[in-house]
């Protein structure tokens, strides 16, 4: 990308002022204590990426039902909010804005890797049937327990006490994880949920849990400290959302509902379909991120210059690289990802070389 690109320009991400258009996207890096206690390293981590402006970290379970993978952190325990504070100081320190993800996985779990051992939780007792890394190999994931209707206000509370517990660390706000195949992306999707009590069946009635997650939140916290990541018919996780008409249909009606709370932004994980992102575009009131799948580092900032995005998140460039922004501005090369180091263990997490040492 040119100099002279938006990707360049400052940014005011409802009450955060970014100096450019990068951000860094959630990635779970299972480095936290068993408890789900964040670490000091953790915090390292973090600081050492404070030039993407905004950070958005890892998803946080808001609850033990909420766990999936080993190490994951939690926003549940006194402990958690302490350890988080130590990654929004270090976050600080360095002029970047903190946003926790709070990700509950619903049926993408198995009870080996949660603190309670307990069947997973879903909108409907249909499997995920993925492999899962457990402290034992590799597992099946559980085929879920149908969650009863009486029992989602009690999720839709663990999130509000989740966003609660973030700004209580000194977060700037907290992204709602309805992407990428777990639990509320599980609502969405009509092939893991058949519910028949109002909270499935049509695009409404699924979208409807969503909704309400998201105003709840709004309403803990301030909806300026709340975003929301949503991936239009990507198929993880053994989601299956339908043809692109039906995924259509399903987005277009979520962010017309969503709109209304003003939220803090729009997290896109596209995976290409632009006639959606524009329509979802002209709904969404406030800012739009949006990370295109699969696209090359000279088309980073496309969406951002074309004005489809005011954001564009990275990924694994983000995870490898401490340094990106200034190795995007030169124009210097980018250290590879090691993707066995990926989740868990000491190395390939903050011994990434910057460029001084590269
Ligand atoms: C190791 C790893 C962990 C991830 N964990 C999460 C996560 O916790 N929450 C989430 O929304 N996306 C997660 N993602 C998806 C990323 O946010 C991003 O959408 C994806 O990596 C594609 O962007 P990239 O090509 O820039 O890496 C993860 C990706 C990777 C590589």
């Amino acid at each position: 990308m040119t100099t002279s690109s938006t990707l360049w320009q400052p940014f005011a991400l409802s009450r955060v002022k970014l100096p450019h258009r990068l951000a860094m996207a959630p990635m779970t890096r299972s480095r936290a204590l068993p408890d789900g206690t964040p670490t000091e390293l953790m915090a390292e981590y973090y600081g050492q990426r404070a030039g993407l402006g905004l950070i958005i970290t890892e998803g946080a379970q808001p609850s033990p039902d909420g766990q999936g993978y080993l190490n994951t952190p939690g926003m549940y325990t006194a402990e958690h909010v302490e350890g988080w504070r130590k990654v929004a100081d270090a976050v600080h320190a360095g002029d970047g804005a903190l946003f926790v993800q709070l990700m509950h996985v619903g049926r993408m779990s198995h009870p080996d890797n949660t603190p309670h051992h307990r069947q997973p939780v879903a909108p409907s007792a249909i499997g995920a049937e993925q492999d899962m890394f457990t402290a034992s190999g590799m597992q099946k994931t559980a085929v879920p327990r149908e969650l009863a209707t009486e029992e989602l206000a009690g999720v839709v509370g663990e999130f509000r006490h989740a966003a609660a517990q973030a700004v209580a660390a000194g977060a700037d706000g907290v992204e709602i994880h309805a992407a990428n195949g777990y639990l509320l992306h599980q609502f969405l999707s009509p092939n893991a949920n058949r519910r028949a009590d109002g909270y499935g069946g049509s695009v409404a009635e699924r979208s409807r849990f969503v909704v309400e997650v998201a105003a709840a939140v709004a309403e803990e916290i301030g909806a300026d400290r709340v975003g929301i990541r949503i991936s239009p018919g990507f198929p993880l996780g053994g989601i299956d959302e339908g043809d692109a008409e039906a995924v259509r249909a399903q987005y277009r009606h979520l962010v017309g509902e969503l709109a209304p709370l003003n939220l803090a932004y729009l997290h896109v994980h596209h995976l290409g379909d632009d006639e959606l992102l524009r329509s979802l575009r002209e709904a969404w009131p406030t800012a739009l991120l949006v990370l295109r799948y699969g696209r090359a580092r000279e088309e980073l900032a496309e969406y951002v210059d074309s004005g489809l995005a005011d954001i564009a998140p990275v990924g694994r460039w983000a995870l490898a690289n401490p340094d990106l922004v200034v190795r995007l501005r030169t124009g210097a090369e980018l250290n590879e990802v090691d993707p066995d180091t990926l989740y868990g263990g000491a190395a390939g997490y903050t011994d990434y070389p910057a460029l001084d040492r590269a």
